[in-house]
């Protein structure tokens, strides 16, 4: 299928730095569609240098901008929004193409990452201090909000827009000024939203986008005494890494990690509602988020009928590429992605588990794998201990609450668990036990711009979105003031 932008100079191919489009020669990133193999961009790289001169650039640029009244950012965040929605198609065609996601899904991306310019503008005039009771009665306390400083925000290719809307807002509205270093399999949407950011008005400086490889970009941003904080999307493991490497600077960090996300059915459950929420929970995106249903334990007595309405809705959903208006479940990102997937169902049939649908590769292609349904699954298997990331629903059969409390705390992990019941009771009681940064409770779909997106344990730290998400864009200055009746 092929597709066609209505403002072609959205498809950017260099970096974008101090509000020039790097030009020379240089190392050429491919950029593939994972739906068909074909190259659909070369992006020209940057590196340690262009990277330090973006870092250089946020610097100078971050003076002027967070002396601007918090009025004006807000009006250019404003801007930015407007344009992203205006542009929803363009850049939902872009991220489409390089990421793999059913079109309708991207279009949601889109307004999702908007909606985080819109809610954060808003916000950049909500940045209220404190006064606060003092000593004595010649002295006065004050606290005032002021930006960290420079940003540094590495984004993961499963939303190429929104994590970065999610970064770019509020730091923005904070007074902040950015470098991003999106994930090499996506860096068109990023330079698209960079480049509706320049047309909003954001000064040169203020955002800049370096494409390249991470082993030269990730020193030059966790080196750097000037950048002052750095945020993260992506796994566990590099989010660790990465915080040891911004300790030596001790720079501020958030982390979005991992999850392994548990969706518990009770026996007193609305089905039909249950059956909704896990079939989009689980294959969104095809299974690619960290907030995805990773593990679905199901009371006995209803144990049978939810497998049975689970497989049928399963079964009828519609794989290819992502173009294609009537797909609903698009490629995993490459073919690297479809054999972790392939390997942790192999690991688990070897233990027992019954393969109720799927359970294979796609014919459509080396980047598709069957939407799949792993019953008869067991605390010890692959499935249950590792976040998927891919189309697999394993199920597991569970007795009490108190058993299915233990089933979804049994996990490193903490960041998004569901559950279905109609009890008001056990509403508050599992909701509460839940070791979870975010809970669900009758629904499969739980991210928006207005709450707080983070978790606990392995998946991380610092929240985003909400009034909570600009706090970590802002420190904190105490000032006293003395000698008032001299
Ligand atoms: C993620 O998977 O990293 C983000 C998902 C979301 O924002 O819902």
């Amino acid at each position: 299928m092929s597709f066609q932008l209505s403002d072609s100079a959205l498809l950017r191919n260099a970096s974008f730095i101090d509000g020039v489009w790097q030009e020379g020669e240089g190392h050429k990133l491919p950029v593939v569609n994972p739906a068909t193999g074909a190259v659909v961009a070369e992006v020209l790289t940057t590196d340690r240098k262009g990277t330090e001169k973006a870092i250089a650039a946020a610097e100078v640029a971050m003076t002027a901008w967070k002396a601007q009244p918090a009025k004006q950012r807000a009006q250019v965040l404003r801007r930015w929004f407007e344009l992203m929605m205006t542009h929803q198609e363009d850049l939902a065609q872009i991220m489409t193409i390089e990421q793999g996601k059913a079109i309708a899904e991207s279009r949601g991306e889109v307004a999702y990452g908007a909606a985080f310019m819109e809610w954060f503008g808003e916000q950049a005039k909500r940045i209220d201090g404190d006064v606060i009771p003092a000593p004595s009665a010649d002295k006065r306390v004050v606290c005032i909000k002021q930006p960290v400083g420079v940003v540094a925000a590495i984004t993961p290719w499963n939303f190429p827009n929104a994590m970065i809307a999610r970064k770019a807002a509020p730091a923005l509205a904070a007074g902040c000024s950015i470098v991003i270093k999106p994930a090499s399999e996506t860096p068109l949407s990023a330079l698209a939203m960079a480049e509706l950011a320049h047309r909003a008005g954001v000064p040169p400086g203020v955002v800049n986008v370096v494409v390249g490889a991470s082993s030269a970009i990730g020193p030059a941003l966790t080196e750097s005494p000037v950048v002052r904080k750095l945020t993260f999307t992506g796994s566990t493991d590099v989010g660790r890494q990465l915080e040891q490497a911004c300790a030596q600077t001790l720079k501020r960090t958030s982390m979005e990690l991992g999850g392994n996300a548990p969706f518990i059915v009770f026996d007193d459950a609305d089905l039909d509602a249950a059956v909704a929420g896990a079939l989009v929970s689980k294959y969104r995106n095809s299974g690619q988020t960290c907030v995805c249903t990773n593990r679905i334990l199901v009371q006995e007595g209803v144990y049978e009928e939810f497998v049975d309405r689970l497989v049928a809705a399963t079964a009828a959903l519609k794989m290819g590429d992502g173009l294609d208006p009537n797909t609903d479940q698009g490629p995993l990102v490459n073919e690297g992605a479809v054999d972790d997937v392939e390997r942790l169902v192999a690991l688990s049939t070897a233990a027992g588990a019954t393969v109720a649908l799927g359970g294979a590769r796609s014919d459509l292609g080396p980047c598709f794998y069957q939407p799949t349904i792993l019953t008869d699954v067991t605390p010890d298997m692959a499935v249950f201990r590792n976040e998927i990331f891919g189309p697999v629903a394993p199920v597991t059969v569970f007795h009490d609450e108190s058993e299915a409390i233990a089933l979804a705390n049994d996990t490193e992990f903490g960041l998004a668990a569901y559950f279905y019941t109609r009890d008001i009771g056990r509403v508050w009681r599992v909701a509460e036990a839940l070791d979870y940064g975010m809970v669900g409770i009758n629904e499969g779909i739980i991210s928006n711009e207005m709450a707080p997106f983070g978790g606990v344990k392995w998946s991380g730290s610092g929240r985003e979105g909400s009034k909570y998400g600009i706090e970590d864009y802002l420190d904190i200055k105490y000032i006293l003031m003395g000698g008032l009746d001299r």
